[in-house]
């Protein structure tokens, strides 16, 4: 079924974010269709969501299984000041984690930096794109990709490492009242402390206190993750004793 966007709105309590909607049945990303959009002044807040994406993309340049009508894939746009933008890499895997506990009672966790993930399994990924203009951001594209009723044991190349709410719950989840539930917690981290987000964020981590790998285009580095810093770069302790801050990659939990 389609998405209701009037039951959408009427759940939304935001001043700007998802206040304008652009609503596709099917696009090849809405990364795309968002930045065509922003190129265009569209203003902060606006919600590019589509039901179905023939390329949706993840981090990595990997692709993000994307069938149509059962999901949420949706970007926003947003033109945070310099300081703010380093945030939202934690404030969008927060809204959806605090979005699926408060619609269906889960606890999800955050694989560093903004994977979110249900027993081992992950459930949302979030693609950040931006785009500078001399030494200023012009804008942000936040790209949150959520996992609802899908009928995920169908799709075998991600079955294993992949899940969705209706695999969790054994029932659908209204992706409506998600949504909604997601734009409002999105907005009000958006603006809040940026200490109070990083706080938040950290204690959802999943990563902390393990050895990792972490790859980031040809570079590998191994060690304890021990903490985040202020910035939500990782703090790696190598089997040396010394200690990296990594700002961005792939992790990988060691056996
Ligand atoms: C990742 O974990 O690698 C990020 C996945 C992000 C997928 C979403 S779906 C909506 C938006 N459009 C895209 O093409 N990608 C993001």
């Amino acid at each position: 079924m389609w998405l209701n966007l009037r039951a959408l709105e009427e759940r939304l309590e935001t001043r700007y974010v998802g206040r304008r909607v652009i609503y596709l049945t099917s696009t090849t990303s809405t990364q795309d269709v968002a930045r065509a959009e922003a190129e265009a002044d569209a203003p902060e807040g606006t919600a590019v969501i589509s039901e179905e994406q023939t390329k949706g993309r993840g981090r990595f340049g990997r692709s993000w299984v994307s069938p149509s009508g059962a999901n949420l894939y949706f970007t926003l746009i947003m033109r945070p000041e310099a300081r703010r933008a380093r945030a939202l890499g934690m404030v969008a895997p927060l809204a959806v984690t605090e979005a699926v506990e408060q619609v269906t009672g889960l606890s999800p966790r955050i694989k560093w930096p903004n994977d979110v993930i249900v027993e081992g399994r992950k459930l949302a990924g979030v693609l950040i794109e931006t785009e500078v203009q001399g030494q200023s951001l012009k804008y942000a594209l936040v790209g949150p990709g959520v996992n609802v009723n899908f009928d995920i044991e169908d799709t075998s190349e991600i079955a294993g490492i992949a899940t969705s709410l209706k695999r969790e719950l054994g029932r659908e989840t209204s992706r409506e009242e998600l949504l909604a539930m997601l734009l409002n917690r999105f907005e009000k981290l958006y603006e809040s402390d940026i200490t109070d987000v990083v706080q938040r964020w950290r204690l959802r981590l999943d990563t902390l206190g393990q050895r990792v790998r972490v790859t980031f285009r040809d570079q590998v580095q191994e060690g304890l993750a021990e903490d985040v810093d202020a910035d939500g770069n990782l703090v790696l302790v190598q089997a040396d004793g010394k200690r990296v801050l990594i700002e961005a990659g792939e992790v990988t939990i060691r056996g």
